[in-house]
């Protein structure tokens, strides 16, 4: 029997790299993606050819490069000869207060987190019918509620949101689409001070970050639950529900 392939976008490292480790442990092929971390990409591809051979390749390319994207989905495609699962997890992250936004900022931020899911989307979309499959989004929950000085960031994943939502219309029967909404997961790359971090914690009602299994779980969980589609899972510890304090 052919082995499924999940293709993981921004998967050589942190929730990428679980989801990719998760989804191999299922059984799926695994087409690992990065832009700058090739080093931690290829050691994931050796740790999953370890334990299966042949089951891991690595692509990489620029999502905010509008011109690679259908070399990167074709090569997606032709690494395993099938696609059945796409992940759309690379983003930029970084604060962009209003006064300081530029056209690079613009591009940077809805290209990973927006242009390029969608663009990657299409080109994937008979490769998906065909094969029944499933879209993946990795959105935020400052989607629906914003985080000061994300304007931008917060703008493309609102419309990664609206993504998931028409796109479970357009590609159904045969494709469905969901999204994952994590709360406080990891702490950014760029360094937070203590009292930031405690103010997060603060926030959350199940008073702990979540882990990166914790989505790769739910995102096995979508990919295998048959009659779902268009929906916004957030994990987040409850954190959206908003303020904690019980007066
Ligand atoms: N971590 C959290 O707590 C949290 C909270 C809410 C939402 N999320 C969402 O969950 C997903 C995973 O989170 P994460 O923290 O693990 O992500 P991350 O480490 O911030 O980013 C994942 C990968 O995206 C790739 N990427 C960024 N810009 C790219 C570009 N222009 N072209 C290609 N790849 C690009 C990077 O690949 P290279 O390293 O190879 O350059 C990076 O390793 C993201 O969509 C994020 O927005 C995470």
């Amino acid at each position: 029997m052919t082995s499924k392939v999940a293709f993981i976008t921004g998967s050589a490292k942190r929730i990428g790299a679980c989801t990719a480790k998760r989804l191999h442990k299922a059984g799926y092929n695994i087409v690992i993606h990065c832009n700058s971390s090739v080093a931690a990409a290829d050691e994931l591809k050796q740790t999953l050819n370890n334990l299966r051979p042949e089951s891991a390749v690595v692509i990489q390319g620029n999502l905010t490069d509008y011109e690679q994207l259908p070399s990167i989905a074709e090569k997606a495609k032709s690494a395993f000869g099938r696609i059945d699962v796409l992940v759309n997890n690379a983003s930029a992250f970084y604060p962009t207060p209003i006064g300081t936004v530029t056209l690079s900022d613009w591009n940077q931020l809805i290209g990973s987190n927006a242009q390029a899911p969608l663009f990657l989307s299409q080109r994937l979309k008979d490769e998906l019918t065909m094969n029944n499959g499933v879209i993946i989004n990795m959105t935020d929950i400052h989607a629906a509620k914003p985080l000061a000085s994300h304007t931008v960031y917060c703008m493309a994943k609102s419309a990664l949101v609206t993504m998931t939502q028409s796109l479970a219309k357009e590609l159904a029967p045969n494709v469905r689409v969901n999204a994952v909404s994590p709360g406080a997961i990891l702490w950014p790359e760029q360094p937070l001070n203590e009292d930031d971090k405690n103010q997060i914690l603060s926030e959350i009602p199940l008073n702990r970050l979540g882990t990166e299994a914790d989505i790769a779980d739910t995102i096995h969980f979508l990919i295998t639950a048959p009659y779902i589609t268009g929906q916004i899972i957030a994990v987040d510890g409850g954190r959206s529900l908003g303020a904690t304090s019980k007066a």
